[in-house]
């Protein structure tokens, strides 16, 4: 974007709190924080960062390529609050006025950004220019719940590929996943599963146990965000996933699609000089 890189200065204290130092910005400010785990703290200091910069008077754009909070887009269980609702207020608050993600978790999500407007880029057409070229044998696309399916046939689409679509459900209260039997057969086949985000891997093994039990050869998992908590990635391979493939939102050994460009294509558009 050839944009003045300025480094943030953070200091996490014994107790956990975070400070960060940033020198003095003006015009427009692009504060760049994904909210990965430890995610309150990544989302606390994105906000100090912010409002700093909105002290100075600068404009504040938020980059957060993963948005942490975003599953809860309503209250599933009573009593529950819809967070992401919250973590809206708490930018506006900070100071930010338009807030970058990649793969919002879902339209209801982003129906609460209110004051702080918000663009969400799509991991697709980067996550299908990767499966190009990778070596699939009569590949089909398969979404592993029925809230992907606008996302899966994207992907299927770029490609020229079929797709699926399974049924999982999730036990409210004990996160307890199910996939109902898809009734078709997948014989010598490779399989993608294409999701937003793998956190505690439940929903990829549930789906790759499914494909593999119908016939699937090779089984691979692409997402947006790979936060692979503890040890789902263990588990997705037991479960025959073979590679996960996810973008640079999150930075682990899976983050083998670059969003870089997508990211400073918005930001140059939206502010031009
Ligand atoms: C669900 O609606 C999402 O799209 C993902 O499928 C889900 O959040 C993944 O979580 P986990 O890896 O814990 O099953």
């Amino acid at each position: 974007m050839k944009a003045e890189l300025v480094p943030a200065e953070v200091r996490i204290f014994p107790d956990g709190e975070s400070k960060t130092r940033l020198p003095k910005v003006s015009e427009v400010a692009v504060v760049v924080q994904s909210t990965y785990p430890p995610a309150d703290t990544h989302l606390l200091q994105a906000l100090m960062m912010a409002r700093k910069c909105a002290d100075d008077g600068a404009e504040v754009c938020a980059v957060v390529p993963y948005l942490a909070y975003s599953r809860q887009d309503r209250p599933f269980l009573e009593g529950e609050t819809v967070t992401i609702s919250l973590v809206e207020k708490l930018l506006a608050a900070a100071g930010v006025s338009h807030l970058i993600t990649i793969d919002m978790h879902s339209r209801l999500g982003m129906s609460y950004f209110k004051s702080v407007s918000i663009e969400s880029i799509s991991s697709i057409p980067l996550l299908a220019e990767y499966a190009k070229i990778s070596e699939l044998r009569d590949p089909i696309a398969v979404s592993p719940d029925t809230g992907g399916t606008e996302r899966v046939k994207d992907f299927a689409a770029r490609l020229g590929w079929q797709t699926l679509i399974l049924r999982k459900s999730r036990d409210r209260a004990t996160g307890d996943i199910t996939v109902e039997d898809p009734g078709v057969d997948f014989k010598g086949r490779d399989a993608v599963l294409v999701d937003d985000m793998i956190s505690s891997g439940g929903s990829i093994v549930k789906g790759a146990q499914m494909l593999r039990q119908k016939g699937a050869a090779k089984v691979v998992a692409m997402c947006a965000h790979a936060l692979l908590l503890g040890d789902a990635a263990s588990k997705i391979a037991n479960a025959g996933v073979t590679e996960i493939i996810a973008t640079n939102s999150i930075p682990n050994e899976y983050a083998k699609v670059d969003l870089s460009e997508s990211i400073a294509g918005a930001l140059s558009s939206r502010y031009h000089d």
